[in-house]
């Protein structure tokens, strides 16, 4: 099995979840673009859900599909939410933003009764970190903002590379917000909780990927199959 084949299985099996009438947050990334794609096919056939995209690109597609955008605004909240991860560990912790997507990934995310996050195997760590933290920053200030990054992960006990995001073609990455990102090889991040409320303490900070308390089930493709795993009682 390919990876790809394997985020294929994983969106494949979050289509469980969905039921008629409910109103869906859809993530970005390759793992989610395989949802939107199997939810459009559903939708096609006469299911009939409501969508919040979380990225341009999820939007677009979505559209492209068939299926009926809403806004967050004008609903209390959404019935699940299915996206990718960067990385998980096995207290449900993740980072992600991979695809520059993280803020509105945790807003949808947030005003979902239950994130189903769906992976290949390649993305189970036991301790975050070896995926650079993406953090998104206002772009006023933001050498200033990325020194204020390097005091708090010292404070945490961390040290890395911090670097801008960049395209493809050498750009600065900009997030469909207006914003860019700063990547933060930490290697390894012990205290996700702790590391994120500290650096959301910097004012220049918007959001970072990590993603805390916010996964309520993982389904994970491997080659032997589809795992889903429910969120680990305390
Ligand atoms: C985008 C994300 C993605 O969910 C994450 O990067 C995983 O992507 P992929 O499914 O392509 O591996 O957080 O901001």
């Amino acid at each position: 099995m390919t990876a790809d084949e394997m985020k294929r299985a994983a969106a494949a099996a979050a289509l469980e979840f969905v039921q008629p009438g409910m109103r869906l947050g859809l993530g970005t990334g390759s793992t989610a673009s395989w949802f939107v794609r199997l939810l459009g096919e559903k939708v096609a056939a006469g299911l009939d859900v409501v969508g919040v995209p979380t990225s341009e690109a999820t939007r677009d597609l979505a559209l492209s599909l068939g299926i009926r955008i809403i806004s967050l605004d004008d609903v209390a909240d959404l019935d699940i939410t299915v996206d990718g991860a960067d990385e998980f560990d096995p207290a449900f912790n993740m980072i992600k933003g991979g695809g520059g997507a993280l803020l509105r990934e945790k807003i949808v995310a947030s005003s979902s009764r239950r994130m189903i996050v769906i992976t290949d195997e390649s993305k189970r760590v036991q301790h975050l970190g070896a995926f650079p933290l993406p953090i998104e920053v206002v772009t006023f200030a933001a050498g200033t903002t990325l020194r204020a990054i390097a005091d708090v992960a010292r404070a945490n006990g961390l040290s890395g590379t911090l670097a801008f995001r960049q395209t493809k073609s050498g750009d600065r990455f900009v997030t469909d917000q207006g914003n860019w990102i700063v990547d933060a090889s930490f290697r390894q991040i012990l205290d996700p909780k702790a590391l994120a409320a500290s650096l959301l303490w910097i004012p220049g900070v918007v959001e970072t990927g990590l993603f805390v308390g916010l996964a309520s089930v993982i389904v994970v493709g491997s080659p032997d199959g589809i795992t889903v795993i429910d969120k680990p009682v305390k």
